[in-house]
């Protein structure tokens, strides 16, 4: 895991951006694993000026979202589905054609994660996968506990979940308690994993997930078996490493710099 420190959700938001629209640039039809909540809107804004400013095309462009609350519309304000429409592919030039993210509604929910496995290897696998954390380490919606080798399934949500879920609903109880996740083992398959990581209430998790050895306890400590995975984390998320620790993260950030930045 490279992990690359940066100032703040802006400085994440700007670099974040950056590796995704290299990748975009470099293989203009890839297949972007894509996610939602507060941590990612910020490099949705950067991708979306990116796309106004340099023409970065997402004509060819192919993606896959991680999660969907389960028992709610698409059209639905809180639905995923609506989060992406709002925050990215609205104002790029992506073909809805192009875009999967779970149906919230099947019902058949079995069937309904084997084709979404069935997508995803239609298109050849997932080329870059964007990732955010939960409070209790959880990757897409894959809760604590989870096994590494699970494929898309239905997850009932944690109550700390919910509760970090619940500012964009008007109450807890308007929170789904279900959603349908790509598994551990299908974000595994991906080529490359960003994890995108800001804020205070996010450094309890984010010092175990780089400290602590891989467990089903934190979902998050599997990314430690992939080849290619950068965190970009921010000054408040990093606040309980160790100084030490983080004068090992100088190189990742340079490296980053050098690959993303100044070859862009
Ligand atoms: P957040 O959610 O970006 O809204 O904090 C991340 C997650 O739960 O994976």
């Amino acid at each position: 895991m490279k992990v690359v420190a940066v100032r703040n959700f802006e400085e994440m938001s700007q670099l974040a951006a950056a590796m995704i629209s290299h990748q975009v640039k470099e293989k203009p039809n890839s297949v972007l694993g894509l996610a939602t909540g507060g941590t990612v809107v910020g490099t949705y804004k950067e991708l979306i000026k990116d796309h106004e400013q340099n023409k970065t095309s997402y004509e060819n462009i192919h993606t896959v979202n991680l999660d969907e609350y389960l028992g709610i519309d698409r059209n639905h304000p809180n639905s995923y589905y609506h989060f992406m429409m709002e925050n990215l592919f609205s104002h790029i030039n992506i073909n809805q054609e192009n875009t999967h993210i779970p149906n919230g509604l099947a019902t058949n929910y079995e069937e309904e994660s084997q084709k979404y496995e069935q997508v995803i290897s239609d298109l050849g696998g997932v080329d870059l996968q964007l990732l955010g954390i939960g409070v209790n380490g959880h990757i897409g919606f894959n809760e604590p506990g989870t096994p590494f080798d699970s494929a898309t399934h239905v997850v009932e949500l944690e109550e700390s979940t919910r509760q970090a879920n619940k500012r964009f609903f008007n109450s807890i109880e308007e929170v789904p308690t279900h959603a349908v996740t790509m598994g551990i083992a299908t974000i595994m398959k991906s080529n490359k994993i960003l994890l995108l990581v800001s804020g205070k209430t996010k450094a309890e998790i984010l010092e175990k997930v780089i400290n602590e050895g891989i467990t089903e306890t934190i979902p998050a400590t599997v990314l430690k078996n992939h080849p290619d995975v950068t965190i970009i984390a921010d000054e408040e998320a990093l606040s309980l490493v160790d100084d030490e620790k983080k004068r090992e993260f100088d190189r990742d950030k340079e490296e980053f710099t050098r690959t993303y930045l100044l070859s862009n």
